[in-house]
């Protein structure tokens, strides 16, 4: 905990008491904590009290400190982000994207794990508006340290108290850890399409964002690691604080990774290289002529095979774009190009290529198998590196 900065987001639930003894703690380990109030916990604890424990400003309002948007600077410098407690109508705001007040907007705009500590009485736990809300926000990236069963403010027992603070703990640790798994980690990822060119207007290409490359290029320097991100033809943005090498052509990126990726401690193919170029590229724009045309492909490199056949002592993982007999067919590319690991990807529907949802398995070894499950890119990310982090510790 020595040195970690907490974002530390407090809403109105009687449990908020709770939050000034475990700021407490936390700074007695070492932490630095920042803490946001809903104007509704400040009717149960105030903000000196969390003043006097941090020995820091306390943040209420978006409009009350003379910065413009402390919402954004709070949540990026923090290395973690817990609410305690989280409350019901706090639950269904982040579910549903509201950001009406300083610790909604925070939360929202976050780019760093976040963990809910939910406390509220049985009947609202266990409604169903509630269970969704969670689950929503489960699937995209949130954890939960669910409450216990005990004694309610409405002196009745059920399911719905703070879960301890041991627990809390743990699941702070545990976040951290895994924020300080890559650091002086190299770390090389190829990602989106390439595309080749037929003329100087047309090319061959194929739908990839470079959504999933993109997602794990910021996670893993989030994690510490040096990152260097090859990435081709996209309207996405890379992320902040990764060297990003722009190409086009398979064969740039060939050059590129060849390059990049030897001595990395962890590759990760993303790419969707085209496997196929215009045998010729015609300098001027082919005109049409009312008449059949026929273009001959010459097969391009094979980027991942190349950086399989050289690997050294570092992780290599590849991704496998499927539509049918998906395990299967990954694992041959698995055994073919030498790679430590293999993730999955269906491709058959609208699912895969977009910056959307996604399913993944991860495959490594003769059996080895973990699904990631279906969720968004980042989250699948953060799974994907966690997943890879262990593979890389036992390897
Ligand atoms: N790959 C690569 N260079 C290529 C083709 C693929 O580096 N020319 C990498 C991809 O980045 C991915 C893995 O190889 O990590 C598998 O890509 P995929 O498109 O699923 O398979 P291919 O090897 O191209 O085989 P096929 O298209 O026949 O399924």
């Amino acid at each position: 905990m020595n040195g970690a900065r907490i974002f530390l987001g407090v809403s109105g639930g009687i449990a908020a008491y709770k939050a000034a003894a475990l700021t407490s703690t936390l700074v007695q380990r070492g932490a630095l904590v920042d803490v946001v109030m809903t104007s509704e916990a400040e009717r149960f604890v105030t903000p000196l009290t969390f003043a006097s424990l941090t020995a820091r400003p306390v943040y209420t309002s978006l409009w009350d400190t003379p910065e413009r948007i402390p919402h954004i600077r709070l949540i990026r410098e923090a290395d973690v982000a817990l609410v305690l407690p989280a409350t019901a109508n706090l639950i269904a705001k982040l579910a549903a994207g509201i950001a009406d007040d300083l610790l909604t907007a925070a939360l929202l705009a976050a780019r760093i794990p976040r963990i809910l500590a939910p406390a509220m009485n049985e009947t609202m736990y266990e409604d169903a508006a509630t269970k969704a809300n969670l689950a929503t926000l489960r699937a995209r990236g949130y954890e939960t340290v669910d409450p216990e069963r005990g004694f309610l403010a409405e002196r009745e027992f059920g399911v719905g108290r703070l879960a301890g603070e041991e627990r809390i703990l743990q699941a702070l640790e545990r976040t951290l850890a895994r924020r300080r798994a890559l650091r002086g980690k190299r770390v090389a990822i190829t990602a989106g399409p390439t595309r080749e060119a037929f003329d100087p207007v047309r090319f061959l290409s194929n739908a990839s964002s470079g959504a999933t490359g993109i997602e794990l290029a910021r996670e893993a320097a989030l994690r510490g690691a040096s990152v260097t991100l090859m990435l081709g033809p996209t309207l996405l943005e890379p992320p902040a604080g990764v060297d990003v090498v722009r190409v086009t052509t398979a064969s740039e990126l060939y050059d590129a990774a060849l390059e990049h990726a030897a001595g990395a401690d962890l590759t990760i193919a993303t790419a969707a290289v085209s496997d196929w170029r215009p045998a010729e590229r015609s300098d001027s724009k082919v005109k049409k002529s009312g008449e059949a045309l026929t273009v001959a492909l010459a097969p391009n490199p094979d980027v991942l095979a190349e950086l399989g056949r050289r690997k050294g002592s570092g992780f290599l993982v590849g991704f496998a774009a499927e539509t049918d007999h998906h395990e299967k067919r990954a694992r041959e590319k698995l055994r073919a190009k030498h790679l430590d690991a293999i993730a999955v990807n269906d491709v058959a529907g609208e699912r895969g290529f977009g910056p959307g949802h996604n399913a993944l398995v991860l495959l490594w070894g003769d059996e080895g198998r973990r699904e990631l499950g279906v969720a968004d890119k980042t989250t699948l990310a953060a799974r994907l590196l966690d997943a890879v982090e262990e593979l890389m510790r036992c390897s």
